[in-house]
């Protein structure tokens, strides 16, 4: 493994403008996948009335992201014989975070890396190894300075989530500017600024096999939106779409994403919203809640998810991430 091979090529990192059409996938009235071309105020229809959208043939190859998954393995294999990679990585992240605004820029997120056997004991990392990351600290001296990109798996998946960075950014940036249109438009220039790297944070996760257990338990996430971009499941195994203020029951939730899919097929991504599109004042688009079924059938699950984040919002590290949830399918789950 090595050199360019590993290198993930997405497509346009051009942020998109607002009468642009995009190709994109929704359920009609009986539940069936339709596809049409559509604008941003669809878009941002779509995210108020049923807290998800989504993309069709916008990012790129398969192939790509499974390379990701390749690298990311790697990474986990390293940091489990070396574990001063997972803590030069933590010195980095918090060297950085230390520096001007950044922290109150990405609303107090961390860039980093965590595994099963992380520095904190979490139990609720048990399940799952996972990297967050920023295309300002992989440019930022304390990064440099980390020496971590000796490493060769580093380097190249760092250099293919930069590419991924600029092609989620631009996605975001176009939903955020529908949804403003739509809502309010002052807030927009309190979510996008045009002279700085766009608050994104991507992650790259991987869990293990559980049959019992969620992989990821119902909850919001803190995020403005929330794309979750591709997975290696053979069946779609995110759950989504319930609205409402009451408890949610998994029988109410979807998957928006038809499957299988052929190899050759364009990606499908899904738009979500988070708590933060209402903490700042649009309080027309709830946070959509969403799981994810166990991991039954092998011994990972590798996914890709991007975060748009809402810079110097306040107090969102009190936000109550659970779901009011109740699994009348499977009461084996927990
Ligand atoms: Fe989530």
């Amino acid at each position: 493994m090595g050199g360019r091979s590993m290198t993930m090529t997405f497509t346009s990192s051009r942020p998109r403008t607002a009468s642009e059409t995009w190709p994109v996938a929704f359920l009609d009235r009986e539940n069936r996948i339709r596809y049409e071309s559509t604008t941003g105020t669809v878009i941002a229809t779509a995210l108020r009335d049923r807290g998800y959208f989504v993309f069709k043939s916008v990012l790129a190859s398969r192939r790509d992201f499974v390379n990701c998954y390749l690298l990311f393995d790697e990474l986990c294999n390293a940091v489990s014989h070396d574990r001063s990679i997972a803590d030069r990585l933590y010195a980095a992240v918090q060297e950085w975070q230390a520096e001007g605004d950044i922290a109150r820029y990405f609303c107090g997120v961390p860039a980093g890396f965590k595994t099963r056997n992380d520095r904190d004991g979490s139990s609720g990392h048990r399940f799952k190894d996972y990297l967050q990351y920023t295309l300002a600290f992989a440019q930022s001296n304390a990064f440099r300075r980390s020496g971590l990109q000796s490493f060769p798996c580093v380097a190249q998946l760092y250099e293919s989530l930069a590419e991924l960075h600029f092609t989620c950014s631009g996605l975001f940036t176009q939903a955020i500017k529908s949804i403003c249109n739509l809502a309010n438009q002052s807030l927009y220039s309190r979510l996008v600024y045009d002279d700085r790297l766009a608050p994104v944070v991507i992650k790259v996760l991987r869990y293990r096999r559980n049959p019992l257990r969620w992989a990821t338990d119902p909850h919001f996430d803190k995020s403005a939106l929330s794309l979750i971009i591709h997975s290696d499941d053979e069946e779609f195994s995110v759950r989504l779409g319930a609205q409402g203020s009451g408890a949610i029951r998994l029988s109410e939730l979807r998957s928006p994403i038809s499957y299988p899919k052929s190899p050759v097929d364009p990606n499908d991504a899904v738009l979500i919203t988070g708590l933060c599109l209402r903490e700042m004042g649009l309080g027309e688009f709830p946070p959509s809640p969403h799981l994810v079924l166990p991991v039954t059938d092998r011994p990972f699950r590798h996914s890709i998810v991007a975060f748009y984040l809402v810079p110097y919002l306040r107090g969102t590290d009190i936000l109550r991430t659970t779901v009011n949830f109740i699994n009348d399918v499977d009461g084996r789950i927990t």
